[in-house]
């Protein structure tokens, strides 16, 4: 099956899913959208209210900044794939519980698989935490390279932060320029952080208090 039309299942089975209690509450689920072809990919904390209402990642405020920092970094929103961690808007935007985001993972591993980007880029600590351990830190690892079963990592903090912290937003600007630098070069070996083979299970269970004991969601 070519890479469109497994996107499009899995968008698919998304708008249907009522694996957790997140379908209770949505008005529409948000798959993701972008480039099937993309090399990089963006994955965000799960949708606000403007994207639970028209079906479509990083529509309201946080987006309209992300659309600014790819602008900036001359990343058409056209070139890159954009999803989240979990499908599904949380209640009041709180932040997705461990166990909606263990049940919303496969589509998040299978839209990985089939994209194959080679950057993925966490936005914000709760995509940080779900894809690449619980126990980094946003604020210490933004702009950092990891690799993981040979996909580039460089996590930036989320749009939606600096709408809180304006002084964010200026970090944010540098740190988009930086990934837009690191894109269009060979990386150095000794720039990157390997996290293949993956971490012990065991420095998974410590939690941030968003991935609990024992929960951790089924990395790849
Ligand atoms: N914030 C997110 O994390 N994702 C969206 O799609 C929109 C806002
Ligand atoms: Fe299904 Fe994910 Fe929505 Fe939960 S958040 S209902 S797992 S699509």
């Amino acid at each position: 099956m070519n890479t469109q039309r497994i996107i499009a299942e899995i968008a698919d089975e998304v708008s249907q899913c009522t694996k957790c209690r997140l379908s209770e509450t949505r008005t529409l689920a948000v798959p993701g959208e972008g480039s099937v072809t993309a090399r990089i990919m963006f994955v965000g904390e799960g949708p606000g209210q403007r994207e639970d209402e028209s079906g479509r990642p990083f529509v309201g405020q946080a987006g309209k900044l992300l659309n600014q920092l790819l602008e900036q970094a001359g990343i058409t929103r056209e070139d890159v794939f954009i999803t989240n961690i979990v499908k599904c808007r949380p209640p009041q935007n709180r932040v997705p519980l461990a166990d909606e985001v263990i049940a919303c993972n496969d589509y998040l591993m299978a839209q990985i698989a089939s994209i194959e980007p080679k950057f993925i880029c966490p936005l914000g600590g709760a995509s940080l935490n779900t894809l690449l351990g619980p126990e980094l830190k946003i604020s210490k690892v933004r702009c950092q390279v990891f690799r993981k079963s040979g996909i580039l990592y460089v996590p930036l903090y989320h749009p939606a932060a600096a709408l809180h912290r304006g002084a964010l937003r200026e970090t944010l600007f540098e740190d988009i320029s930086k990934l837009k630098e690191l894109i269009e070069r060979d990386i150095r070996e000794d720039e990157i952080t390997d996290l293949s083979p993956p971490l012990e299970k065991s420095t998974f269970t410590v939690s941030s208090g968003k991935i609990q004991k024992g929960e951790e969601p089924r990395l790849f």
